[in-house]
């Protein structure tokens, strides 16, 4: 099996070409990313040199380049994650979130297609990473499932429903063997320091204040990394063409309670006071459009394919600042903008 990875290079790709590479030997892996901001390759350290791992540079919006790929590499599966992943810069600059999230997944899809109707094609599937996000805000109760209608409300959220309906469209249209996974928020190591939880244990670490939005109320579904990676395998390996499955921990937490939660371990792991981290905390003007609650049922995929979440919350976030204070170097490479070096890496084959 050749399988493609795009966006390996960023927070949760990392963890699922790492998985892949690891525990299949007999694949070849390749990873596309175009290192963008949130792409940083020492993200991969301890797997670049393996004889089934291939990093090529590229862009997903490059049509004419991803075709080009595809005709040369002859790949057998896609899994797709590439993609502008910050609501924040969505709200800023929204035409990004456009071209990558949307043009990029039609060229893939483009691409795949050729490979999936050439006679005595190989290709077996189309796997699409998505988000929550793109079924809106919950009130105080309920969850979402894999039926609950779309309703996005950020410029992130409205391209990564874009999307999911092109995939949709393509499974059902050319009867390409598409699979879609819709995720809640993410939390561990190699997570860019602009997403809430690393941002926050960076400026305890310095003592910097903690921006809080609005009053904290928010809900968001927090479920290990690598816990969604594993997920990615069993859907990957395991579901039926055409399926979607969502994923999550079954997690919930406001803003501010997880904020809490960190300051209180990192009093501990800092030798601190006790307390003195949460003086840290301060209310800022609120986001934009901000959703109010997340929550994943993921039902479905425990009864089809036997997957649940492995971690604990407190566990989790323990083991995620145990990484960051022990890996100061990817972080101070990554606020300072040394990591962007690895930005003339070259596709050459
Ligand atoms: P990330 O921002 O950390 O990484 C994105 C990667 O894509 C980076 O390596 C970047 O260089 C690459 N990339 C961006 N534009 C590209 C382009 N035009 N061509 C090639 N590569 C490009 O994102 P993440 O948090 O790891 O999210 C990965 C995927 O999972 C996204 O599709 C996101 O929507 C989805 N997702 C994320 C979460 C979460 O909590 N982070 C939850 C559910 C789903
Ligand atoms: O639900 C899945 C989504 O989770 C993914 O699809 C996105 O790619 C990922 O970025 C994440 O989106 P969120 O907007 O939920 O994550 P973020 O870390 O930006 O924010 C988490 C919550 O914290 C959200 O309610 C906004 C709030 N927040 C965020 C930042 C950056 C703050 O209060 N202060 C902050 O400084």
């Amino acid at each position: 099996m050749k399988i493609l990875i795009t966006g390996g290079a960023g927070f949760i790709g990392s963890h699922v070409v790492r998985l892949f590479v690891n525990k299949y030997p007999d694949y070849t892996i390749y990873n596309l990313d175009k290192l963008t901001y949130a792409g940083n390759l020492a993200n991969l350290k301890d797997i670049e040199d393996k004889p089934n791992y291939k990093f090529v540079k590229g862009d997903i919006v490059d049509a004419e380049f991803i075709n080009k790929l595809f005709k040369a590499e002859q790949f057998n599966a896609v899994i797709h994650l590439a993609a502008e992943s910050h609501v924040d810069r969505s709200i800023t600059n929204p035409l990004e979130f456009v071209y990558t999230n949307v043009i990029g997944t039609v060229n893939l899809l483009n691409a795949a297609k050729e490979l999936y109707k050439a006679e005595g094609s190989t290709f077996k599937r189309f796997y699409h990473v998505s988000t929550d996000e793109v079924y809106g805000s919950l009130g105080e109760t309920g969850m979402f499932t894999e039926t609950t209608a779309y309703d996005p409300h950020s410029p992130y959220s409205a391209s990564k429903a874009s999307s999911d309906h092109f995939v949709r469209a393509y499974h059902d249209t050319y009867k390409m063997p598409c699979v879609i996974s819709n995720c809640s928020n993410n939390y561990g190591p190699y997570h860019f320091p602009e997403k809430l939880i690393p941002l926050c244990i960076n400026n305890i670490k310095h003592n910097k204040s903690l921006p809080i939005y609005g009053k904290g109320e928010n809900v968001r579904d927090w479920l290990f990394v690598e816990d969604h990676a594993r997920a990615i395998d069993v859907i990957f390996h395991n579901s039926k063409d055409g399926t979607t499955y969502n994923i999550g921990g079954h997690n919930e937490w406001t803003n501010i309670d997880v904020i809490r939660l960190l300051c209180r371990i990192m009093d501990k792991k800092l030798n601190r006071t006790e307390g003195s981290n949460e003086k840290l905390i301060t209310f800022v003007t609120d986001r934009a459009g901000h959703d109010l609650r997340y929550a994943i049922d993921s039902t479905k995929l425990q009864n089809d394919l036997g997957w649940k979440p492995s971690l604990q919350f407190e566990e989790g976030l323990e083991r995620t600042v145990d990484w960051y204070l022990q890996n100061e170097e990817w972080l101070n490479n990554v606020t300072s903008g040394e990591y962007q070096k690895y930005y003339n890496v070259q596709y050459t084959r």
